[in-house]
């Protein structure tokens, strides 16, 4: 089903009708996350996907409206919500080099100091709402107040059982909490940021919000009502760091196959930016041993196929 909320541009809807029918076709789409009670019992083989162009026209394919648990793909706009506010201060206390390992990992942060490869692991992630929060008071409610503005959807929220259901198996991210703050590289007590994170984590949106929200990325750091939230470099240092960790330690064949800054969730979303040109936000549960969807990894590598587009 196609449906279309502007009529003004719709460039890519045949190839995403193309992208939905391979899809279909494709067999083996991976497991949904059931470290996350909630999560385990979606299908994998539910499949959306939508592209937003820089004036705000939005369509899709398949469930491109359907609400998902958003996930780690809300650490590209907590890292973009902090680097506004605190500028290049952010890196002395987060890296951004690939980690080459899984996205929950502990073993770096020793022999590093406590200070996380990259913003888009979960130890970097948490240094970011760390920093956050110290800045605002209310990280996760700063993250759903933009993207319910850059989206339009003002229904957008936090997922209370999701939330509920991660802290109650959350010794993991605690674990990493812990262990950054015995180096002086967490601002807030332990439980506050942790409830913090778990409850950005939670929020609900769909691929066209999604997508929507991470239209400031194509437009060079200007959001959706024409404000500036990001300098021009910002914005390119938020793709870059997208492009070389935002799939984790599959950030390196994510490039290879799909050739755009792209940040997963282990909800099944990705988004993907194309600077200056569209954005694009993918939904299926199935996730391969690394946490990125399957369906959602190979309908990027069509799109950048049959379109020619990518940073390269
Ligand atoms: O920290 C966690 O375990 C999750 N709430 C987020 C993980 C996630 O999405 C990583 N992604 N692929």
């Amino acid at each position: 089903m196609v449906i279309m909320t502007t009529t003004s541009s719709l460039t890519f809807l045949p190839v995403l009708e193309r992208i939905a029918e391979e899809m279909e076709r494709t067999p083996g789409r991976g497991r949904a996350a059931d470290y996350i009670p909630a999560l385990a019992a979606l299908d994998p083989r539910r499949f959306g996907m939508a592209v937003a162009e820089l004036d705000g026209t939005v369509y899709g394919v398949g469930e491109w409206r359907e609400p998902f648990s958003t996930q780690s793909v809300t650490k590209v706009f907590t890292l973009a919500l902090d680097l506004a506010r605190e500028g290049d201060e952010l890196w002395e206390h987060v890296g951004r080099e690939p980690s080459g390992n899984p996205f929950n990992s502990l073993v770096q942060l020793e022999y590093e100091n406590g200070i996380p490869r990259n913003p888009f692991i979960n130890a970097g992630a948490l240094v970011v709402t760390d920093r956050l929060q110290t800045r605002t008071g209310d990280a996760a409610g700063e993250l759903l107040a933009f993207l319910r503005a850059e989206s339009g959807n003002t229904s957008l929220d936090f997922d209370q059982e999701v939330a509920a259901s991660e802290t109650a198996h959350g010794d993991r991210n605690a674990a990493l909490a812990h262990f950054m703050a015995s180096y002086g590289n967490i601002d807030n007590d332990v439980p506050t940021l942790l409830d913090q994170y778990f409850r950005q984590c939670s929020i609900t949106a769909s691929c066209a919000d999604l997508a929507l929200a991470t239209g400031f990325l194509a437009r060079h750091g200007i959001r959706a009502d024409g404000s500036r939230l990001l300098t021009r470099s910002q914005a390119k240092q938020v793709n870059a760091v997208m492009l070389t960790c935002g799939t984790y330690d599959a950030a390196g064949n994510f490039a290879y196959r799909v050739g755009l800054p792209g940040k997963s969730g282990v909800g099944g979303g990705i988004i993907a930016v194309v600077p200056g040109r569209c954005t694009l936000c993918v939904w299926s549960p199935g996730l391969d041993e690394r946490g990125n969807s399957v369906a959602g990894v190979a309908a990027l590598d069509l799109f950048t196929t049959l379109t020619g587009l990518s940073v390269f």
